[in-house]
């Protein structure tokens, strides 16, 4: 035959290249094929939650005046826009066309109202499903097989986020659940923020964008410092997944609920903000303190979490108890949180190689909790002395 061995290594190297051509294009097409495009989360999600601090003890009367007090404290201002009703909203039961039924007790002027109220006061409500029978309190009804009524039913309400948790789902593979919510809200033709809540338990970074603008890497938060540091680190192996449109969500925050010293709250609430999560509030804004206003209401905090780049921060080094996370900003600035988890105080070390600096670079320092730029400037490192289960948290300046 007329085959030389040139000839057959020259081919089996073509056909390797055409397949591997092949996995290319592939790869390629399945990430343009998501099946929600509805503008949304370009920066992370910031508003309110019920569930942390209420559970199912809700009603309209709460929403209205959680509306108002995040008008009358400046936290809407802030960017805390969406109210977000979650579990034990509805009756046990569906209509007798299949519809859902605001509970007559505690939500007896209907949820449209309640929109129209929440619009009045320039800010957007939320609400929550379950991709099961039922929800997780077992008080109300999933949407699985009603996904496009609930949809139209949250459409024509002017509901502007959904939550959509996990439970009682029947062992259907979320492939056969999760999808069909998102088709179904896309045809409503109403932006709506989806959520998904699906615990992390099936890696949901890997396809979440394609389904979602946010989704849960961890199962719920509690109010303790164990809770709050073991979904820091879960939500933290994503990083590379989270971007505009599309964000890790550790959990909503337990800031002011009181399980946590105020230092501790000052980590959680500046892990989330550099790990470009969702800042959803979860304690009663109607009666706050100052020291919980002045953390989620840190202006500084929320820009680096806000920032138009969107890209999360990673621990970039970990020596024992102490930790640098780091992320950069837009205009060549860098965030960094310097965190001491350990009981007692001690020099964390920022190294620019590990933070992402070009070597030599002089930067000037701005603490985002002190609100000061330090005098010193800084070249290659930057040593500073950390309280337990405490941090401080920079942004770094390029001077040259
Ligand atoms: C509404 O819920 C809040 C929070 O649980 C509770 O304090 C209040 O008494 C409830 N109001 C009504 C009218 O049920
Ligand atoms: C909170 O979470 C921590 C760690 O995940 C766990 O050890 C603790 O038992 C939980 N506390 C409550 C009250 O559920
Ligand atoms: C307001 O918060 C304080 C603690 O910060 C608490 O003791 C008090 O019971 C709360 N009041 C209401 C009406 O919830
Ligand atoms: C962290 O806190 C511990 C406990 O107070 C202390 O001994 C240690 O020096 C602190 N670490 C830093 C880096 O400040």
């Amino acid at each position: 035959m007329g085959f030389s061995l040139q000839d057959i290594v020259v081919l089996l190297f073509l056909s390797a290249l055409m397949k591997a051509d092949a996995r290319v294009t592939a790869v390629d097409s399945e990430s343009k094929r998501t099946l929600l495009a509805n503008g949304l989360g370009i920066t992370p999600p910031m508003g309110w939650n019920s569930w942390n601090h209420f559970s199912c003890f809700i009603n309209e009367t709460l929403i209205r005046e959680t509306a108002d007090a995040l008008v009358s404290t400046g936290l809407a201002e802030l960017g805390y826009q969406y109210v977000n009703i979650d579990d034990c909203w509805a009756e046990q039961n569906r209509d007798s066309e299949g519809y859902f039924v605001p509970k007559k007790s505690t939500f007896p002027s209907g949820i449209k109202a309640l929109a129209e109220y929440v619009h009045s006061k320039g800010l957007k409500l939320g609400i929550y499903s379950d991709a099961g029978y039922l929800t997780c309190s077992q008080k109300m009804p999933g949407s699985l097989g009603y996904e496009q009524k609930d949809a139209d039913t949250f459409a024509s309400w002017g509901i502007d986020y959904l939550k959509y948790d996990n439970c009682n789902n029947g062992g259907l593979k979320l492939m056969e659940r999760y999808p069909r919510m998102t088709r179904a809200l896309m045809r409503t033709g109403r932006p709506i923020f989806f959520s998904l809540c699906e615990w992390g338990d099936m890696h949901p970074a890997l396809w979440g964008a394609k389904l979602g603008n946010s989704w849960r890497t961890t199962s719920d938060i509690n109010d303790s410092w164990e809770s709050m540091v073991s979904r820091a680190d879960q939500n933290e192996v994503y990083a590379e997944y989270a971007r505009p449109g599309g964000w890790n969500d550790p959990d909503m925050l337990e800031v002011g609920n009181g399980g946590m010293t105020n230092d501790e709250y000052i980590v959680h609430f500046s892990i989330w903000a550099i790990s470009k999560a969702p800042l959803l509030i979860g304690c009663d804004v109607r009666n706050m303190t100052r020291e919980t206003m002045d953390i989620i209401g840190n202006k500084e905090v929320i820009a680096v979490n806000q920032d138009p780049l969107g890209i999360q921060a990673k621990k970039v080094r970990m020596e024992g108890d102490l930790e640098v996370w780091a992320g950069p900003l837009s205009g060549y600035k860098t965030a960094i949180v310097l965190l001491n988890r350990s009981l007692k105080p001690s020099p964390i070390t920022a190294n620019w190689d590990d933070i992402g600096i070009p070597p030599k670079t002089v930067v000037e320092a701005r603490d985002l909790w002190k609100h000061e730029t330090l005098k010193k400037k800084f070249m290659d490192k930057m040593t500073v002395s950390i309280g337990p289960h405490s941090c401080r948290m920079f942004v770094l300046t390029p001077l040259s």
